[in-house]
Formats: C-alpha cells, sequence, structure tokens
C-alpha cells in the first residue's frame, strides 16, 4: 500500500496534488511520500516482532538525508557500503551503533573511517579483506566487530545483474569454507567475530530462496557455536520484491517473510537483523515527468517526456517496468492505445517502455512513474549535461525540497580548464 492515490480525478502524494509540485519545483522531480515510508518500515519491525531485531535500511536504494533523517527517526539503522553512505548516515543523525557496513571492496580509509566513527559490524567478504581490517583496527588499538558473509550458492530466481546468492557471483565466502575462515578470524586480534552475514539478492519473488539460504545460515550458527564461536546476530540481508506491475504481480508480504525467518533461525537466540531498501522505499517514491511532445512515427507513436534515462535508468539498465500512470485521472473504461514512452537523451535505450497501453496523452500533461522511491534519484545522472533530478518529501499537506535541481552554474563550476590548454 503507499499514499499515492487520485482524489478528485487528480493524483496525490498523500494530501498533496502532484501539479503543485510541478509548478513549484518543475519536472522532473522525485516525489517520496513520508507516510509510506513510514509504513513499510513499521510493517517489516511488526513482521519481525517477538525476535530482537534491528532494520537496517539499505540506503543505496535512497540515500537522500531527509528520508534517512526520518528513517533514523523511527529507529531504524543503515546498511552502508561506502565511507560516503557511511557520512551520510552519520549526518543524517544515526549513531554508529546502528550502522553496519556492507561491501564486497571496503577501502582501509574507509575501514578507518568507520571504525573511528562507530560501527556494528563490518560484513566481510574476503579473506584478503578480513586481514586488512585487522590490520587497521590493531593500527587503531580497536577491534573491528565482524559477521562473514557466506555465499549459499542459492538462487534468487530474479534478474541476473542483482542476483547475488550463487557460487558464481562475487560475494561472499563458500559456505563450505566458512568455518576456516572464522577459525582464521578469531585468532585475528584486531577482529571480534559477532555473527554471520548472508544476501542473496535483490527484487526476490519468491520465499523460497529465503528459506533455503537461512535453513543453511542456521545450521551453519549451530557448527560455528560448537567450534567456540559467539554466534549473537544474524544479517539476513535484504532483497524481498515489490509488485512493479500492479495488474499481475504480487510479491510475498513482509509478514510471510517474517515468518520464514521464525521458522529457520528464530530458536537460535540470535539477534536478527534485516537490511530492506526497495521495500521500504520503492513504492514510497515516483518520478514525475512532463510530455513535451507526442510524435507520430511510422506503425507507432513516441510519448516524448522531460524525463529520461539519467533520471531514471532501471528501464534502460535492467529492462525494468515501471507502471506509468497519467497525473488527471483518465476517465474509466476510456480508449487506451499503445505508444513508446520515451526521453530525449540521445539513444535508443532511453526507453521507458515500449507499446504502453496509456490513454490520449499529449504536450503539458503529467506523468507518474510508479515504485521510483528506490534504485531510482541515487542512480541518476548527468548524463548529456542534464542537471540531477530534484527530490521533494510529502507528508500530509506538506511538501518540501529536499534536494534542489543544481543551477547550470553550480554544475559547470564543478570542471576546471587547465591554463595550459589553449
Ligand atoms: N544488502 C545488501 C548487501 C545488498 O547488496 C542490497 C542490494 C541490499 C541489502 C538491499 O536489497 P533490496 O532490499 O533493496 O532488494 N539497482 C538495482 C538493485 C541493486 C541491489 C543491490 N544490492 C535495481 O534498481 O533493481
Amino acid at each position: 500500500m503507499d499514499h499515492f492515490n487520485y482524489r478528485n480525478g487528480i493524483l496525490h502524494a498523500e494530501d498533496v496534488p502532484l501539479p503543485e509540485i510541478a509548478a513549484e519545483v518543475g519536472t522532473p522531480v522525485y516525489v517520496y511520500s513520508a507516510a509510506t515510508l513510514t509504513r513499510h518500515y513499521e510493517v517489516f519491525s511488526e513482521a519481525l516482532a517477538g525476535m530482537p531485531h534491528l532494520i537496517c535500511f539499505a540506503m543505496k536504494a535512497n540515500s537522500n538525508l531527509a528520508v534517512l533523517k526520518l528513517m533514523g527517526s523511527l529507529g531504524a539503522g543503515m546498511d552502508v557500503v561506502s565511507g560516503g553512505e557511511y557520512r551520510r548516515a552519520k549526518a543524517a543523525g544515526v549513531p554508529g551503533e546502528r550502522i553496519v557496513f556492507s561491501g564486497v571492496g571496503k577501502t582501509r580509509e574507509e575501514m578507518a573511517l568507520a571504525l573511528e566513527g562507530g560501527i556494528r559490524q563490518f560484513n566481510v567478504e574476503s579473506e584478503p579483506e578480513l586481514l586488512a581490517l585487522d590490520e587497521v583496527a590493531r593500527g587503531l588499538g580497536l577491534r573491528a566487530p565482524i559477521a562473514i558473509r557466506v555465499n549459499p550458492d542459492v538462487d534468487a530466481k530474479t534478474h541476473a545483474k542483482i542476483a547475488t546468492g550463487k557460487s558464481e557471483n562475487k560475494f561472499g565466502i563458500p559456505i563450505a569454507r566458512a568455518r576456516d575462515v572464522y577459525a582464521e578470524a578469531a585468532a585475528l586480534k584486531g577482529i571480534e567475530v559477532v555473527g554471520i552475514d548472508v544476501h542473496i539478492g535483490s527484487q526476490l519473488t519468491e520465499l523460497e530462496p529465503f528459506e533455503r539460504a537461512f535453513s543453511k545460515v542456521a545450521e551453519l550458527t549451530l557448527a560455528l557455536r560448537a567450534d567456540g564461536h559467539d554466534i549473537r546476530r544474524l544479517d539476513l540481508g535484504g532483497g524481498l520484491g515489490i509488485p512493479y506491475r500492479r495488474a499481475n504481480t504480487a510479491p510475498p508480504l513482509p509478514f510471510d517473510y517474517g515468518e520464514v525467518v521464525r521458522r529457520t533461525v528464530g530458536h537460535l537466540g540470535c539477534e536478527i537483523e534485516i537490511e530492506p531498501g526497495r521495500l521500504i522505499a520503492g513504492n514510497a517514491g515516483i518520478l514525475l515527468s512532463r510530455v513535451l511532445y507526442l510524435k507520430k512515427g511510422e506503425g507507432r507513436d513516441f510519448l516524448i517526456l522531460d524525463g529520461a534515462m539519467n533520471d531514471l535508468v532501471r528501464p534502460a539498465m535492467y529492462e525494468a517496468w515501471h507502471d506509468i500512470v497519467p497525473v488527471i485521472e483518465p476517465a474509466a473504461g476510456g480508449p487506451l492505445a499503445p505508444v513508446d514512452v520515451v526521453g530525449p537523451v540521445c539513444e535508443t535505450g532511453d526507453t521507458f517502455a515500449r507499446a504502453r497501453d496509456l490513454p490520449p496523452l499529449g504536450p503539458g500533461d503529467l506523468l507518474a512513474f510508479r515504485s521510483a522511491g528506490a534504485y531510482g534519484a541515487v542512480m541518476a545522472s548527468e548524463y548529456n549535461s542534464r542537471p540531477l533530478v530534484p527530490e521533494v518529501l510529502v507528508s500530509g499537506d506538506q511538501f518540501a525540497v529536499v534536494r534542489a535541481r543544481p543551477s547550470f552554474e553550480e554544475m559547470l563550476g564543478r570542471d576546471t580548464i587547465p591554463e595550459w590548454i589553449g
């Protein structure tokens, strides 16, 4: 459920009509709903009720400071994957003891930053990384709390570019080698073992892969405890999918995911950490864009928008579907016709949808791309020297620009021309 609904024939974000935001901020623009973000956090928290847990928002999905501040104020921790994300989490007021540091290639500088600033745990992805972390921690006279990310060799049954839990993927340590690596970790003075980490992929639309992965983690917990390790936390990663195509998809509910967690690892007495990104932020945001032109082609028509692949890259990058809805509600049962929905960027990949059935639309009309709150603005670029798309946060009847569109002066000001040219 989200808070983007038609009221009196106009699409609203909570109580704010979207044309009002378009008029004030311009398009394209991302619009987020605070009530939806809050609700998704609470749904997860309820799903894990009865088990000690921490929901660490995977802020790679949406790292706007206002969003992070809101999540932090609800009690969320953060899953960060870079020094930049760590700094953002801290800037939003999230304490170090609620931040987990994931990622396959942490630099020594990033390790030191988090050790000095405070960190709940590092999710270590390889033996060389483990040794580097040990060295950095000892250099600072500290011990780094760690979980080792194990690769359970489970097929997440999702898009190949976002599956991470198979042995051919670059992530984690093969689960069969885990006992050896934990033994190695336990012998390092700069390392403190606190748990196990697993994450098998993103946009999972079935529970069975989670069930298989978590069961393997449960077995490993018992084996590692028998080896003398104090396994007190299980980080189960993120990955639960959302219904991008409302007409025909219904991914599992957080409640049922919670039941899988309970069934597989609930009896172990561990604190559960999960790292949802998409499920918290995805349906809490839309991309609002305006039609520039309707171009009649040969055998197909093109709806040319002011938004482009640099603003929302998911369709170009993953062939992803986003529901596209007109901001002015079309008459029920009115005519629909197939159009290609495209942006102005100079490549054919700048296509949001092919032959999408839409009501008649023309220049000036506003469209909303649904489910764009996760992996939307964070993946935007200034390709074609298009200004980075701005972001707006709505709460009830109020809204605020939480990232302004940069001016062309700012954009040009970032480059410098060396004096030896020209
Ligand atoms: N934890 C780790 C270690 C991850 O790598 C990820 C996502 C998450 C948590 C959060 O997964 P989620 O709950 O959001 O599925 N750009 C792609 C998605 C990349 C996901 C990468 N890792 C997209 O637009 O679909």
